[in-house]
């Protein structure tokens, strides 16, 4: 009875934290996905046209920059090219550029990096 309470137990815990971000995956996606357009803190120093960089908008003086990672794929330009698995969003309208495909769990992720890089650059 004991190992069958712990067993519970432990597939609980783990379940809730496989839901929490994983800050290397979350770093993976944006290297991935976001380095393409935008400059992240150590990862490159050129980004495309007015992508805003990781750094300017993380120090921007908006109290709304969080919100804004939270839901950049609903934000343009992203839904243009931004695919969220689960949902399979149809972009806007086709564009000539390679489409972001990435999963729910990913935004998570994403967001655990985006605080890291917050921590990283507040110091
Ligand atoms: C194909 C280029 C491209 C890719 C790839 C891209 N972005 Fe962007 N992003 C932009 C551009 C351009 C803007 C500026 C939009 C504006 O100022 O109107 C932007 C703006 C943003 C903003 C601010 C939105 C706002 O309204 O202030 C956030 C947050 C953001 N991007 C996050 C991301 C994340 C996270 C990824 C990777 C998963 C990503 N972007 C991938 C081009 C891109």
């Amino acid at each position: 009875m004991f190992r069958f309470v712990l067993t519970i137990v432990f597939l609980f815990t783990g379940f809730a934290v496989g839901h929490a971000g994983d800050i290397k995956k979350g770093e993976d996606i944006a290297i991935e996905h976001c380095r393409r357009c935008h400059v992240i803190p150590g990862q490159n120093n050129m980004g495309i046209g007015i992508s805003p960089s990781f750094k300017a908008m993380i120090q921007s003086k908006a109290n709304d920059w969080r919100h804004k990672f939270e839901v950049f794929y609903a934000l343009r330009p992203h839904p243009s090219f931004v695919i969220i698995r689960e949902f399979r969003t149809t972009p806007e309208f086709p564009l000539g550029i390679t489409p972001v495909i990435i999963a729910v769990d990913d935004l998570d992720h994403l967001m655990a990096y985006v605080d890291k890089l917050a921590r990283d650059l507040r110091q």
